[in-house]
């Protein structure tokens, strides 16, 4: 079979991003254009400002993507795009970019889930990888513990029920005075604490795989305005690796619960939150004893970027899969529709 080459455009949050991957699972160019610095001055992302930024950034960052690779227009095959879940005016320039590529070419437009995205991006860590597996898909807006049967059979075994787990690391950091984004300064910070020194509770559910991160959240500001009210000051890096280590807990322990209810010896780690060295750790750590192999991608195809869009959007070619040009961004897209 002929190689199959896909533009991938991903806005659907605050990085700007587009990448020509081959077959898959072979990277010819990612790029990433990362608005954190402008955001971190309000302390977290701003939606409308995001929008504007993708506006400017999308027609020079695709051209880099297509001058990288060596590829012209003529030679795509598809262009895959995020379209949803995310914000709707992020998702919207990277959608209506692609449309017009699409459109002037003649080429197939193929909307891809921000999540499958994620999930695909192991597919070009491990060009060996293939489902069934278990994935645990955590990043700022999601906190999901997916099957994936086939490559586009997906059922949620569970999710959070209120914070996402990156937004809880995004919040606890703002609170002990991190700054944005928080994944990357805990994981930091906690590398000096101590994860014994705070005991923040673990929320799990009866018979379900589902997460709550809303209060520990809480528990941590209860436990900052305490310590704060009697005129000490908070060691920070001890409250950064004793929540980190709560949330790290319940994800392992979900994830593995996952895996042997499904008799799957893979699980593969997903999104922002999978570049946090103890998830990592611990998650290899937990299922190495069960027998269980662990997957993750390199930091840059953790956090959102287009290869892995490309990637995703691989699949849906080879199975015929493309979209209408009335194709609309849908902010709360869920996995499988
Ligand atoms: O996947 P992503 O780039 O965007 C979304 O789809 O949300 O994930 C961003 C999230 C942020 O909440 C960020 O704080 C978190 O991933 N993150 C981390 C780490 N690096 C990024 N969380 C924990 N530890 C890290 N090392
Ligand atoms: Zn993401």
């Amino acid at each position: 079979m002929a190689d199959v080459i896909i533009l991938g455009i991903e806005t659907s949050c605050d990085e700007t991003s587009a990448a020509v991957v081959k077959n898959g699972r072979v990277v010819l160019s990612n790029v990433i254009s990362s608005q954190i610095d402008i955001h971190k001055k309000y302390g977290g992302v701003v939606p409308e400002i995001a929008s504007r930024k993708h506006v400017e950034l999308i027609l020079p960052v695709i051209d880099q993507a297509l001058k990288d690779a060596g590829q012209k227009l003529k030679d795509l095959d598809a262009i895959g795009v995020t379209y949803g879940p995310g914000l709707v005016g992020a998702l919207l320039v990277g959608l209506c970019a692609a449309k017009a590529i699409a459109y002037s070419t003649g080429k197939d437009l193929i909307g891809v889930h921000h999540i499958e995205g994620h999930i695909a991006a192991n597919y070009i860590e491990f060009s060996e990888l293939e489902p069934p597996f278990i994935c645990l898909v955590v990043s700022g807006g999601h906190s999901h513990i997916v099957l994936v049967e086939e490559y586009l059979k997906f059922k949620v075994l569970g999710q959070t029920r209120d914070d996402a787990a990156g937004e809880a690391f995004d919040k606890v950091a703002r609170v002990i005075g991190l700054g944005y984004p928080g994944g990357p300064a805990i994981d930091h910070s906690a590398m000096s604490g101590d994860k014994n020194a705070i005991k923040f509770p673990r929320v799990y559910f009866n018979d379900s795989l589902d997460f709550s991160f809303s209060g520990i959240k809480t528990s941590v500001l209860n436990y900052v305005n305490t310590i704060t009210q009697s005129g000490s000051k908070i060691k920070v890096d001890d409250v950064a690796a004793s929540f980190q280590s709560a949330v790290v807990e319940v994800l392992v322990h979900n994830t593995i619960e996952a895996a042997l209810a499904n008799n799957l010896d893979k699980i593969v780690i997903a999104g922002g939150v999978a570049a946090n060295s103890l998830l990592r750790e611990e998650m290899k750590k937990g299922a190495m004893v069960r027998g269980i192999k662990v997957y993750y991608p390199n930091i840059r195809l953790c956090t959102d970027n287009a290869a892995m869009i490309a990637s995703a959007a691989y699949f849906e070619y080879i199975k015929g899969n493309s979209s209408k040009m009335s194709l609309n961004a849908i902010p709360s897209l869920k996995l499988g529709e």
